[in-house]
């Protein structure tokens, strides 16, 4: 289907680290604006679509952060170069020597994080790391003055990696930056499109949050908006199926399935909730992979905390390398995630919901 690569193209390319989303929002909107039947923002500019009657029952909250990792304004040194902070996790060896946007009052500027050359630096240093407070980007700027005016950055200002989406090789295979959590995004606006031509499901919320990469901020406040009594969350999961990693640190493979987290650092999903949904695959002879992951953190964990406890699962898009400029996603998984959710959806009825909030 080119509608959905080019969506997932189109999404992966908006420059929207945290809190300065608004590219990928008009996205978002355009897509949901005909699909729900009703769209409103949070106060923190998280976008919320309600498809069903107002207080309907059971209320399933969907959720997928827009923010991507990205980096900050701090300041400009008096030669013109921009220093930085990071927005959202990244390691110091993605930040250098790459390309970036930033995001300014006049525009969009072009910049590189520049790195040193191996003629001047000490052979015993030169397997060394860059730490990211030695960084800089360099935005062609004469002077502090020069980038400030000419170019108008200021401190604040977003900056998001510079990475185009490229199909890898006519595989099914994806590579671009941000796919956490743009294929979330994505997978959120198929599914809900899905739901409105199909009969038989509740009300349904789906909100596209903010901040999340700093801190899962846009989901705590929207969740206040919805009042659910069960929630999905769409991620972009965690592969370990490239050289150097292993299965204690992430069992996901790309091309094999959703993923299904059953531990990261932030949440502990429903264990109702994650039978059901295994039910619900193996009836769609869909499968479905588990990840077990020491770290991470996602918005279903700000569902779960709230209104006294909801059960939520965290389904995910398995990803490679993200956190970094170009992150890999397959097209196959993406497909099997929104038919799987799709279906999960539908058979939440007021019942099951009822069930699985129930404890014996
Ligand atoms: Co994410």
């Amino acid at each position: 289907m080119p509608r959905v690569q080019r969506l997932l193209e189109e999404l992966s390319n908006a420059h929207g680290p945290s809190g300065s989303e608004g590219q990928v929002r008009v996205i978002v909107q355009r897509e949901l604006f005909p699909i729900a039947d009703e769209l409103e923002s949070d106060g923190l500019g998280s976008l919320i679509a309600r498809l069903g009657p107002r207080n309907g029952s059971p209320t399933i909250m969907l959720a997928a952060h827009m923010d991507e990792v990205g980096l900050m304004v701090r300041y400009v040194t008096p030669e013109g170069f921009v220093k930085f902070l990071g927005l959202g996790g990244m390691l110091d060896q993605a930040l250098i020597n790459q390309r970036w946007v930033i995001a300014t009052r006049k525009g969009m500027v072009n910049g590189v994080t520049g790195i040193k050359t191996t003629h001047v630096v000490p052979l015993e240093a030169r397997s060394q790391l860059f730490r990211r407070e030695q960084m800089f980007i360099d935005v062609g700027a004469a002077s502090k003055e020069d980038a400030e005016e000419r170019l108008g950055i200021r401190p604040g200002d977003p900056i998001a990696p510079d990475s185009r989406f490229m199909l890898l090789n006519d595989s099914k295979l994806y590579a671009g930056k941000a796919w956490d959590d743009r294929a979330g995004v994505g997978l959120m606006i198929e599914v809900l499109r899905n739901l409105r031509e199909r009969a038989g499901h509740g009300t349904v919320y789906a909100a596209a949050t903010v901040q999340e990469e700093v801190g899962l901020r846009g989901a705590h406040t929207s969740t206040f908006k919805v009042h659910p009594d069960i929630g999905i969350n769409f991620e972009s999961g965690v592969a370990g199926d490239y050289p150097g990693t292993n299965q204690d640190e992430a069992q996901e493979k790309i091309g094999a399935g959703p993923g299904l987290f059953l531990h990261d650092s932030s949440m502990l999903p429903n264990l109702k909730l994650r039978d059901f949904v295994l039910d619900v695959a193996k009836e769609l002879e869909i499968p479905v992979q588990f990840n077990v992951i020491a770290g991470y953190g996602q918005d279903g964990s700000e569902i779960q905390r709230s209104y006294g406890g909801t059960p939520v699962i965290n389904l995910t898009v398995p990803t490679r390398y993200l956190h970094s400029h170009t992150s890999v996603i397959s097209r196959n998984d993406f497909d099997r995630a929104v038919r799987l959710a799709t279906e999960v959806i539908r058979r939440l009825d007021a019942a099951t919901v009822e069930r699985i909030r129930r404890f014996e």
